[in-house]
């Protein structure tokens, strides 16, 4: 059984997703904890709902960025995790504390990695004329919105679509490929080598939305 703890700082709608494919799939896995870096981040009840454990590391109550990393490392450490998940979490993370759960560290950026790391991504994807957008599930190094990737998803870009219906397509499939590629995480599915990362049952890392 892999304990898993979820990151997030507002709604979790990822974390939701892999709570229930967690569940409805049998992983084997369980979802140690939620923890969010805002008291009113609002996936913490559904995680509560759920009788998951909840864990408040307010990144306001601490002095400095290596302070916050180091209280929420430590607080992530009590569940014991094998592997922690990054969903929606929007804190740029050190590299003391990305060192600490390397190998075991998954995010989810909603943009096709390289293109449009940071902030602001489906903004800058219409600005920039792009035909097709997506999502990206990566192991994270200390390159923010760098390293690993295991799996993509690619949509189209409408031409009347503005920045929430754009967000909204790519939200449908982050919440696909996300699950899915923790799920092969757990099951020992996924080969890291020369900083590829391949499926071992040659399942598609691409997801055509
Ligand atoms: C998602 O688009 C995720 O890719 C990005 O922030 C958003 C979080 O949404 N990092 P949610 O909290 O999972 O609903």
């Amino acid at each position: 059984m892999k304990r898993i703890v979820i990151l997030i700082s507002g709604r979790g709608s990822n974390m939701q997703a892999v709570v229930q494919r967690c569940a409805a799939e049998g992983w084997p896995a369980q979802i140690a904890a939620v923890i969010a870096n805002r008291p009113d981040a609002g996936g913490l009840d559904f995680a509560r709902g759920h009788g998951i454990a909840t864990t408040v590391v307010d990144h306001r109550a601490h002095a400095s960025r290596e302070a916050f990393d180091g209280a929420l490392a430590d607080a992530i450490d009590r569940f014991a995790p094998g592997l922690v998940l990054l969903a929606g979490f929007m804190r740029i993370l050190g590299p003391a504390f990305v060192q600490r759960f390397e190998g075991r560290l998954l995010n989810i950026h909603p943009s096709l990695l390289p293109a449009f790391t940071g902030l602001h991504t489906h903004r800058r994807a219409l600005a920039a004329g792009c035909k097709a957008s997506g999502a990206t599930v990566h192991f994270v190094t200390s390159e923010l919105d760098h390293g690993p990737i295991v799996m993509q998803s690619v949509v189209p870009v409408l031409p009347d679509d503005d920045e929430a219906s754009l967000a909204a397509r790519v939200l449908a499939t982050e919440h696909v490929i996300y699950p899915l590629a923790v799920r092969w995480f757990v099951e020992g599915r996924l080969r890291a080598e020369d900083g590829l990362v391949r499926q071992t049952d040659g399942a598609s890392q691409l997801l055509l939305g």
